[in-house]
């Protein structure tokens, strides 16, 4: 198997902004960004580590929407966004206290997952040559990061402008990953918008692939499926996945699929179509490729709940993003309104670089390299109409 390594380089000082400012660290944005008029933030306690560590909660309002986030993985932990008459719901999947984020399986609600989201086939992978062997942890792949992903550790918060920044430090070799890597998540909320910005570096080559794991139920966390959602993607190709949820190496077409939602479509209605790569992932769990240029920031999904008339639009530099239908949430986990977590009751828009880079030389490549940054950012911009 072979790495991804001397293939086209990573997305590093792209940026939704000038590329020289971005190079030396900067954007534009940052540097002239204002303080939000109505923007507030609150940080509370919210209960222990079990090495007795202290977890944070912060809560980031807009005057339009709230978002609560916690130091403990970096987790989105709740949005809360008006429906079209003004009532207000919690529309992302979540645990009202800390434990349900300690605890496993957590399904990764609102996570943010590294090193690598998504699955490396059979946890290999190479780099110059080197091997490396991450852990097993979904079927005979590597998945998230491995059992001891981004999402168990705290991470250090840092107030910044209209929002909140974290920073991760995973040594060289954690989970089997080169590099001693400093990844960082920065959220911000301006007005109807929630911005994530992304950056990590490394002291060895590496790969990696962030992304957040949140699931939406935009008529409300505890309020049925989402098969009703109605979405549009801009993405014409998606990557086809074998039995174990392996990318096969192919670019495919939507045209003519139960994966075509060039025009906008509900998520339930072809679903359960007899096309075989949904019924390989019991749904929608597949990276689209975002049409236009990666490393811009363009829309990817945008997404209408009819009843409540909430809508959703996500934008992102990644050149992906995976559909996740929630195909695996079985009832198992109690949400925060002390509703079990069933089948298709969530959706995730993960973007992120593609499943499984390493091995296929035709996908963007995930390769990091010292003196490198690999940068991103993801918005997600809430309305109602
Ligand atoms: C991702 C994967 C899914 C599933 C979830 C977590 O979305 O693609 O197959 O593993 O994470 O349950």
């Amino acid at each position: 198997m072979q790495a991804a390594a001397a293939r086209q380089p990573m997305r590093r000082g792209i940026y939704d902004c000038n590329t020289i400012f971005c190079r030396q660290g900067l954007s534009l944005r940052r540097l002239f960004l204002r303080k939000e008029k109505n923007f507030k933030m609150k940080k509370s306690s919210w209960g222990k580590t079990a090495d007795g560590a202290a977890i944070s909660l912060f809560t980031l309002t807009s005057g339009k929407i709230e978002v609560q986030i916690t130091d403990f993985g970096a987790h989105l932990v709740a949005v809360r966004t008006p429906d079209r008459n003004g009532s207000v719901a919690d529309i992302a999947l979540g645990f009202n206290s800390a434990e349900g984020y300690l605890n496993r399986p957590n399904a990764y609600l609102g996570s943010v997952v590294g090193r690598y989201a998504n699955r490396i086939a059979k946890g290999h992978f190479a780099i110059d040559g080197k091997d490396y062997q991450v852990p097993i942890n979904n079927g005979p792949n590597a998945l998230h990061g491995g059992p001891e992903g981004f999402d168990r550790y705290l991470w250090k918060a840092e107030e910044v402008t209209n929002g909140v920044e974290f920073t991760h430090v995973s040594p060289d070799g954690d989970m089997g990953f080169p590099g001693t890597m400093t990844a960082r998540v920065r959220y911000t909320l301006e007005g109807d918008t929630l911005r994530l910005g992304y950056s990590a570096t490394t002291d060895k080559p590496t790969i990696v692939n962030l992304t957040n794991h949140v699931y939406f139920n935009m008529r409300g966390d505890d309020d049925g499926d989402i098969l009703g959602h109605v979405v549009e993607l801009n993405a014409d190709k998606f990557t086809p996945v074998d039995g174990g949820q392996i990318p096969t190496g192919e670019i495919a077409p939507v045209a003519g699929t139960p994966l075509d939602f060039r025009t906008p479509k509900a998520i339930g209605e072809r679903i359960n179509q007899d096309y075989d790569q949904l019924k390989l992932c019991r749904g929608y769990d597949h990276n689209f490729v975002v049409n236009g240029q990666a490393g811009s920031l363009r829309q990817a999904a945008r997404v209408t709940e009819p009843e409540s008339g909430r809508t959703m639009t996500v934008e992102t530099t990644e050149p992906g993003f995976q559909l996740y239908s929630g195909n695996f949430l079985n009832g198992a986990l109690t949400g925060r309104h002390g509703k079990k977590y069933e089948p298709r009751t969530g959706f995730c828009v993960e973007t992120q670089q593609f499943p499984d880079a390493p091995h296929h030389a035709n996908f963007p490549s995930t390769v990091l390299r010292p003196g490198e940054t690999m940068r991103s950012t993801t918005t997600f911009r809430f309305g109602a109409e």
